[in-house]
């Protein structure tokens, strides 16, 4: 059976997959290549050289894979900490718990700062947990930049000079899947050894590239460390032959839409590109502003400075029924969002704006999530889509 079709276009505001531009869609559009093909070499040199740019970084070296998130999340476990070796995972909401329990169950033994609802990592339970291991047994700090679940940016400049306050070796480790191309970051300048992302957020390409920048103090670590890999092994990736640095067959037409996507971005420019994702998340925050004094909902992240301008996370009182405005915005309005997510699942309401969008896709969003609010009976302030209007009118 067909569904009938939707006139117009269908708005995802989900914080990943993401809304494809045309290019990249375009780029992707070709027929697969003979691997000795040196469009293929052409391809991935041109995609790790957009991904140094776009990390901010001239020494680190990238690997690429076929994979997701949590796919270079075990990479980055595998090369870094072998089976009974220690981690530190700054809480920070339902990703960076999820990371940890992905080591545990590697059998990465994990020591955990506490995460405090709706608050950034706390740099100082980091100092004070480095400090407390003694004998420096932790490998890494596996920082998650932006959790996209609770909508919170973590201060990456002040984890690192927690690192430094503590004297400890450990490396940090950051996860920059929800705010690469949105907020800014700069690996080598922030004194981060390893940073880490995927393709389907603010890469605005479709899920199932992973990529990985070590740089050469990380390195070491890989070269040293005991734990039995093959797929994930930075140092058998290394390779003159482009394929091999997959462990097998490239992704191609994903890394032929990542290489139009990098050069989007590239011909934007990185600063502008920041600066548009502050505007719209700006826009989004207005909008919230007015609704939460309807007294049904507000923001989740209680720190204003902290605020994602990836994706916000918009807490629910009890009763409100997420699913059911979720599907109301989808189906009536077209406007696709995301539902809470670990602990917050039932309590919290997310609006992704990061990627492909402009002011007009922003205030089209605020607008259908206003309407499903409004549909469903939950209370919200008066005005809210015109303060997301206004916001832009002044900016
Ligand atoms: C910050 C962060 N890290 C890691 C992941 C895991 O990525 P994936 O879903 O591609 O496995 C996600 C997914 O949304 C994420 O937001």
């Amino acid at each position: 059976m067909t569904s009938p079709r939707i006139p117009g276009r269908r708005f995802l505001h989900s914080p990943g997959p993401t809304p494809l531009p045309d290019a990249v869609l375009h780029a992707m559009s070709v027929q697969p290549m003979d691997l000795a093909d040196p469009r293929v070499d052409a391809n991935i040199e041109a995609v790790e050289r957009g991904l140094k740019g776009l990390l901010q970084t001239d020494s680190a070296e990238v690997f690429l894979y076929a994979a997701n998130g949590h796919g270079v999340w075990e990479a980055v476990i595998e090369n870094l900490a072998a089976p009974g070796q220690a981690l530190l995972v700054p809480g920070t909401g339902h990703f960076s718990e999820s990371w940890a329990v992905q080591a545990e169950a590697l059998s990465r033994r994990i020591v955990r700062t506490p995460w405090r609802e709706g608050w950034p990592i706390d740099a100082a339970a980091v100092e004070q947990a480095l400090r407390d291991d003694r004998s420096q047994q932790v490998q890494a700090v596996l920082a998650v930049h932006t959790d996209t679940a609770s909508g919170v940016t973590s201060d990456l400049a002040a984890i690192r000079r927690a690192i430094d306050a503590a004297r400890h070796p450990a490396l940090l480790v950051a996860d920059v899947v929800a705010s690469l191309g949105a907020a800014p970051f700069a690996m080598d300048a922030l004194g981060v050894d390893v940073a880490l992302g995927a393709s389907q957020k603010g890469l605005m390409c479709p899920p199932g590239v992973g990529f990985i920048a070590v740089n050469g103090k990380a390195m070491a670590v890989a070269e040293q460390c005991p734990a039995p890999r093959f797929y994930w092994d930075w140092v058998r990736r290394r390779s003159e032959v482009s394929y091999r640095k997959f462990c097998g067959t490239p992704p191609q037409n994903l890394l032929f839409g990542l290489e139009a996507a990098l050069s989007l971005i590239e011909r934007e420019g990185l600063a502008a590109v920041w600066a548009r994702h502050a505007r719209l998340a700006g826009a989004v925050q207005a909008a919230i502003a007015g609704w939460r004094e309807g007294g049904m909902v507000d923001f989740f992240a209680q720190d204003a400075a902290s605020r994602s301008v990836s994706v916000t996370t918009i807490a629910v009182t009890a009763g409100v029924d997420v699913d059911a405005l979720r599907a109301t915005a989808r189906e009536r309005f077209q406007v696709a969002i995301a539902g809470g997510l670990g602990p917050l699942t039932g309590r919290a309401f997310r609006i992704g704006h990061l990627g492909d969008s402009n002011a007009a896709v922003i205030l089209g969003a605020v607008a259908g999530v206003e309407a499903a609010l409004r549909a469903l009976g939950i209370a919200v302030g008066e005005g809210g889509v015109q303060r997301a209007v206004r916001y832009l009118a002044a900016d």
